[in-house]
């Protein structure tokens, strides 16, 4: 063994395969894909450059969240837009970083809308711990210009999802359909190039016993999250579960694909619908998750199902393990919330 597959399965590769499946495929959904990964690769690089390009620290601006932008949010959010731009295949793009729908230019516009988080997990940055892309595709469903209404399409009409993780490597996760599964695809730097090394993952129905939310809201949670953290620290029969929390949505997602458990990002008073976004945030996770065999609800609905009313809103996140979002369910319903 040299150490070189000379005949790996390149996400190019398999994109272009699942392409062939369908004869009446135009190739755009390939072409966009391209160019996301592209502005991947160009993040990862700055991701990993930052402390000597000096790209650590704030721009000086804030974004329509009211949260301070750092460099790096602003280098990632730019790769995105100009290369899904110049990819001829999406008309109307949705950032974390910008207030309005961004359009494609008429000559430059295809058929697809993407919404993305170009780098999620910002407080992360300057301490190295692990920080992620979030990206979203829907089809134009409106005739003429594209408009807010394409935008604001519920999860269920999304066409692929995905995220990418800058960890201890570099990995692409994504999924076009529950049928065609989830996918990993780790960046092997030698050849620039995502290469499949995580087929099919599965969320296993009861997976490792772990939960992960901010404890330190702890005084913020209704009954149902308040008693669901309450079993699982003090059970009546076994073993106390294991806290992890690394406070990159990305990060602690994928640890849920992979070893199983629950995430959460529940509401508050202060904060009704919780912090996370649902157009590039919540609804691409869930899709991953779902589509990999496990669930992903508000704590009263499906998250998929959520029709939004506004680009940037937020939505209550509990996705993982069947067995820990349905026994989250399941307390909603006995505390009555909404
Ligand atoms: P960001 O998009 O500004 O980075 O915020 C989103 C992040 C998620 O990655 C993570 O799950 C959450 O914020 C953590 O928030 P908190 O610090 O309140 O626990
Ligand atoms: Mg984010």
């Amino acid at each position: 063994m040299a150490g070189i597959d000379t005949n790996c399965m390149t996400l190019t590769r398999f994109v272009m395969e699942e392409q062939k499946k369908h004869p009446g495929a135009s190739g755009d959904l390939t072409m966009l894909l391209q160019a996301l990964m592209t502005a991947v690769k160009a993040v990862q690089t700055a991701v990993r450059r930052a402390g000597i390009a000096n790209l650590y620290g704030f721009q000086g601006t804030t974004n329509v969240q009211g949260e301070e932008v750092k460099k790096l949010d602003v280098l990632a959010n730019d790769c995105f837009i100009n290369m899904l731009k110049s990819s001829y295949s999406t008309c109307l793009m949705v950032s974390e970083e910008n207030e309005t729908v961004i359009e494609v230019e008429t000559e430059k516009q295809g058929k697809y809308i993407v919404t993305f988080d170009p780098l999620d997990g910002s407080s992360n940055i300057d301490c190295l711990v692990s920080i992620g892309s979030i990206f979203g595709i829907y089809r134009k469903v409106s005739e003429g210009a594209p408009g807010l209404a394409d935008a604001l399409q519920p999860g269920t009409q999304l066409v692929c999802a995905g995220y990418a993780l800058y960890g201890s490597a570099t990995m692409v996760v994504i999924s076009t359909s529950k049928e065609s599964g989830v996918h990993g695809f780790m960046l092997d730097p030698t050849i620039g190039e995502f290469v499949l090394t995580h087929p099919t993952i599965t969320l296993a129905p009861k997976g490792k016993s772990i939960y992960s939310l901010n404890e330190g809201y702890a005084g913020t949670w209704n009954e149902a999250v308040k008693e669901y953290v309450n079993n699982k620290k003090f059970p009546k029969n076994g073993k106390s579960y294991s806290s992890r929390y690394v406070g990159s949505m990305v990060a602690d997602v994928h640890r849920t694909l992979v070893y199983g458990g629950i995430f959460m990002y529940p509401s508050s008073a202060s904060a009704p619908k919780g912090k996370l976004r649902l157009m590039y945030e919540a609804n691409p996770m869930a899709f991953i998750v779902e589509n990999a065999g496990g669930l992903a609800s508000t704590g009263s609905g499906r998250i998929l199902d959520v029709q939004p009313s506004s680009i940037h809103e937020r939505c209550p996140v509990f996705l993982g393990s069947s067995t820990e979002v349905n026994e989250i369910i399941e307390l909603y319903k006995k505390h009555n919330i909404q």
